[in-house]
């Protein structure tokens, strides 16, 4: 669908505003690393172009500085999380690390933690059930710790996350069947289930020209047209859904990584 792609694109538009920009991945393993032809993307940020920096955010490193918080003195954190039993727990309580990545995301604006010298975040999330996850986890945790630091932490976090003055959500779908039937389900979700209101992105829109559609002839331009016919039909769908769709086009000519991320951030730009 392009969610990697479109999260390098906004992080692009945000640093060519002169916001001081992180664009970060979550997972194990660097898709930024590969499509930004960077010798390595880590926990700690990367520089990639001016006012953008890169980062990975891997859940064990999260947990690490999250609990640390807590725990301040770094023998009880050995004790606790580089043993064998907790290593077990933490793997069966994933919820732990949706919180500590949620925790890294919102410490700037809730002025906590190692500093975040950053205007902008963007994160780029892998799947719609792991993003669902992410934000169930708080609502999950302050249900079982009310009180205590841990419970404020978990209760801050969520009122930071759900205020859409500093956090934005940004759906990336394409003018395809299952793509579009995804994202009305998931833009209905977090407006039931959280009251927000995610913005759209439909990409990889085709624009052949129109001579190549005109006069249709051969089975290839049947062939063209039916494709147009069906997208315009999804992106129609899609703009039911949301009124302010951004749309972004298929890309044919970029020479890499970062000239995609360039060129869609321009789109992004015309679109404001
Ligand atoms: N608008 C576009 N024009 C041209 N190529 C694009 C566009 N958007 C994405 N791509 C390319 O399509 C491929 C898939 O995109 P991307 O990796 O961003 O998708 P994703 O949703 O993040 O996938 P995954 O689910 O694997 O994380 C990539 O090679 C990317 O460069
Ligand atoms: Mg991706």
């Amino acid at each position: 669908m392009g969610k990697s792609a479109v999260s390098a694109a906004l992080a692009f538009q945000q640093a060519s505003l002169g916001r001081r920009t992180l664009l970060v991945e979550l997972g194990e393993r660097s898709f930024f690393q590969e499509m930004f032809q960077l010798p390595k993307v880590d926990y700690e940020p990367t520089y990639l172009k001016e006012n953008l920096d890169v980062s990975i955010w891997k859940s064990e490193k999260c947990i690490r500085e999250y609990v640390l918080h807590y725990l301040p003195i770094k023998k009880l954190y050995q004790l606790f999380f580089e043993n064998r039993v907790m290593r077990t727990f933490i793997n069966a309580a994933p919820a732990i690390a949706e919180l500590a990545i949620l925790g890294k995301a919102t410490s700037g604006v809730r002025k906590i933690g190692p500093p975040m010298d950053y205007d902008v975040i963007v994160i780029d999330c892998f799947s719609t059930g792991h993003f669902l996850a992410l934000l169930r986890a708080p609502k999950g945790f302050s249900e079982t710790i009310k009180s205590g630091p841990f419970g404020e932490q978990t209760a801050a976090i969520t009122r930071t996350m759900l205020d859409e003055s500093t956090t934005a959500y940004v759906l990336v779908s394409t003018a395809e069947t299952l793509p579009s039937v995804e994202t009305r389900e998931l833009f209905e979700t977090l407006r039931s289930e959280f009251g927000l209101h995610p913005l759209v992105i439909c990409n990889r829109l085709l624009h052949p020209p129109q001579d190549a559609i005109e006069n249709e002839q051969s089975s290839f331009q049947k062939y063209l047209k039916f494709i147009l016919e069906r997208q315009e039909k999804y992106e129609k769908t899609l703009r039911e859904l949301s009124p302010q769709l951004v749309e972004l086009p298929l890309v044919l000519d970029s020479t890499g990584g970062r000239d995609l991320a360039h060129q869609l951030s321009e789109k992004l730009k015309d679109q404001n």
